[in-house]
């Protein structure tokens, strides 16, 4: 590998995970691209070494839902890679359900990938960041975590609870000044995930928000939401607001 920094993401085969490889690869970092969807790794590998050709680009095949073949793919990154600087736990999928319907197929299958995939990919990470004596975990969280989103009732729980796991995590590391840990609550991003994403508030592209994450990654910040305005603020406001007002909201 060119560089010394070299970063994994999950779920990068589309949306906010791509746009990071973007920003990561312009910075000089070496990319390990892992997603479901191999074909759209290749294209993102390709396209990333056309346009940055200091660095290294290498794709895996993961499915976070597998928890035991997690570690065995962040260990066979790390053999390639030598090292890992920062790993970005970053798959996740939604899911509309009313409560009530009887079905958890939706339910279990967020809570599977965002939750338990988000929770082997940080403990995978953690293992490797220990032997190595450093590095640097990010989950990608969401606003939703600050306050349950109606009809995404089981995507704002798993969000919440990967917001509290990775508060725990960074509180385990608190003495070990060369592991960080980073919980990112993007608010509305453009990206495969919600067609409808438009009708949200405050919504901007995926390229920008990864610009401001990485900012923040590098800066070492534990806690961001993205982008800051007016989320930084809405952060301490959502919290309070009745029911009515969600509702009208949402
Ligand atoms: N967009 C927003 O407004 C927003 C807001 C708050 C939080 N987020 C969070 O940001 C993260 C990225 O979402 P996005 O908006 O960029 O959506 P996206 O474009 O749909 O990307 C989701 C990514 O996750 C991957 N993924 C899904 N299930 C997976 C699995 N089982 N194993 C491995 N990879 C899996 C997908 O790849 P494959 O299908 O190829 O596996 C894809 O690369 C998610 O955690 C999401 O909850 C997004």
């Amino acid at each position: 590998m060119n560089s010394n920094k070299n970063v994994v993401i999950t779920g990068a085969s589309s949306g906010i995970g791509a746009a990071l490889a973007h920003e990561f690869a312009n910075r000089g970092y070496n990319i390990a691209l892992c997603a479901r969807r191999v074909e759209k790794l290749d294209n993102l590998k390709a396209a990333l070494s056309e346009t940055n050709s200091r660095i290294n680009v290498i794709t895996a095949a993961l499915d976070v839902n597998d928890l035991e073949s997690v570690p065995q793919v962040l260990n066979d990154i790390k053999t390639q890679m030598g090292h890992l600087t920062i790993v970005i736990a970053n798959a996740g999928i939604t899911g509309v359900r009313r409560t009530g319907s009887g079905d958890l197929t939706v339910d279990k299958n967020i809570m599977q990938t965002n939750l338990f995939g988000a929770i082997a990919t940080v403990d995978a990470a953690m293992a490797i960041f220990r032997e190595q004596e450093f590095g640097h975990i990010v989950g990608m969280s969401s606003f939703s975590a600050f306050r349950g989103i109606p009809g995404s009732a089981a995507y704002s729980a798993s969000k919440a609870a990967l917001t509290n796991y990775l508060q725990a995590v960074g509180t385990e590391m608190f003495r070990k000044k060369d592991i960080q840990v980073t919980a990112i609550h993007p608010g509305f991003i453009r990206t495969e995930i919600d067609d409808n994403i438009d009708k949200f508030p405050f919504v901007i592209d995926a390229d920008k928000a990864a610009n401001t994450m990485v900012n923040a990654i590098e800066k070492g910040k534990t806690d961001i939401v993205v982008p800051s305005w007016p989320w930084a603020l809405l952060r301490k406001v959502i919290p309070l607001l009745p029911n009515s007002v969600m509702a009208k909201v949402f």
